[in-house]
């Protein structure tokens, strides 16, 4: 199998192509990356070397630079995670999530088609469907209604890969997944802003009341539903991936304050650090995400592994064991955003 993984040096690319490294080593993987903020080639250093793996720094909205890439690599099957995947900074500028999101999108599915590719796996996420009441939960027929630039860029993407699948038979599979956590997520999403600033002795800012409803997802787990999805999914389809598991957000800042109060020599109340900022996401902030994964399970027998408290412990201890990677991958670009969205704290 020639391989080509978009995105591959952010959080869960680096994580899938590790996965793939490991449960596939005949397969050739070629890590197709911009290397945004976001994108660290640190990610991937313990497999950089392996047999297989190779990597080519690009742009997914560059059509001569994709062009060239499908001639050079002709792959049988591509998997495209290369997004901006953070909803405050699309808040701040959508710009570059509607260039690289969807067309970006759209450049890799040409390329798709005129190399004729076996199977396109498109990353998509849950906030395409928008928000959910206290009750329910999205299926794959559920409307999308996306609030954020982030998760309409996404929303689009979707619609342009099904047009490719029905106008051009380009063999694509969407999958939709909720919150991800686990090793190598940028320091800018809820758990590692939280598990950073608390070890730097800084706010732990929980915006609004902390009341939001997301769905976390063991970054593993993910990885092992998208090699399924990859080598079984029904093409044209969707698929839902999501951890079962329902937390607010002030229950997981609680929760990661109580692992780090466990592993820290002196014992120290890291609870008082909680801070309710201003939300800075305002009417665009979706209340709560929840997915019916029984397609999923069903069809491609899988269902998550790891539960929360332990996933919530193999990331913090990984963060305590790479405070250094943590410190690498922020710039002065960070704390410029970092000020921007937390109002100066
Ligand atoms: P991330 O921000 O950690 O990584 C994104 C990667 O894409 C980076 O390596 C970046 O350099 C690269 N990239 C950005 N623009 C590019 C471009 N124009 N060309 C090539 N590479 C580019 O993101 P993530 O959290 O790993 O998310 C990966 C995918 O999964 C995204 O499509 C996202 O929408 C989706 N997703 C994420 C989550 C989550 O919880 N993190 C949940 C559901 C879906
Ligand atoms: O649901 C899937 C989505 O999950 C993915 O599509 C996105 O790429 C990914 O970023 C994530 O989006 P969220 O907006 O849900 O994740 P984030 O970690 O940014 O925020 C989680 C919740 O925590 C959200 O309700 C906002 C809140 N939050 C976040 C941060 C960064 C805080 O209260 N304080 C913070 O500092």
């Amino acid at each position: 199998m020639k391989l080509l993984v978009t995105g591959g040096a952010g959080f869960i690319g680096s994580n899938f192509i590790r996965h793939i490294l490991t449960t596939h080593p005949d397969w050739r993987v070629v890590n197709f990356d911009k290397l945004t903020y976001a994108g660290n080639l640190e990610n991937l250093r313990d497999v950089e070397s392996s047999d297989g793996y190779s990597f080519v720094q690009g742009d997914i909205a560059d059509r001569e630079a994709v062009a060239q890439l499908f001639s050079d690599l002709k792959p049988q099957a591509v998997v495209n995670f290369a997004a901006e995947s953070h909803v405050d900074r699309s808040i701040l500028d959508a710009s570059a999530f509607i260039e690289t999101n969807i067309k970006g999108t759209q450049v890799l599915l040409e390329a798709a088609r005129e190399y004729a590719v076996e199977r396109f796996v498109q990353i998509s996420t849950d906030e395409v469907y928008g928000t959910l009441g206290e009750e329910g939960a999205f299926t794959e027929h559920s409307p999308l209604v996306p609030n954020n630039p982030y998760a309409a860029s996404k929303a689009a993407a979707d619609l342009v890969c099904r047009s490719y699948w029905k106008a051009y038979g380009v063999p694509l599979v969407i999958t939709r997944s909720s919150n991800n956590y686990g090793p190598y997520q940028f320091p800018e999403k809820l758990l590692p802003v939280m598990i950073r600033n608390a070890l730097n002795g800084k706010e732990l800012p929980v915006y609004g009341e902390g009341k939001q409803v997301r769905d976390w997802l063991y970054v593993e787990d993910n990885c092992r539903a998208l090699d399924l999805v990859l080598l079984k999914g029904r093409t044209g389809e969707v698929y839902n991936i999501g951890g079962d598991c329902e937390r607010r957000n002030i229950e997981i800042v609680n929760l990661i304050c109580d692992i780090l109060a466990a592993r820290v020599d002196e014992p120290r109340s890291f609870k008082e650090l909680i801070t309710f900022i201003k939300d800075p996401r305002g009417a665009a902030h979706d209340f709560r995400y929840a997915l019916d994964c029984s397609k999923l399970q069903s069809e491609l027998d899988w269902k998550p592994s790891v539960d929360l408290e332990e996933g919530l412990e193999r990331t913090v201890d990984w963060y305590l064991g790479n405070q250094q990677w943590v410190e690498s991958v922020i710039t002065g670009e960070y704390q410029e955003y970092y000020q921007k969205v937390y109002g100066g704290r």
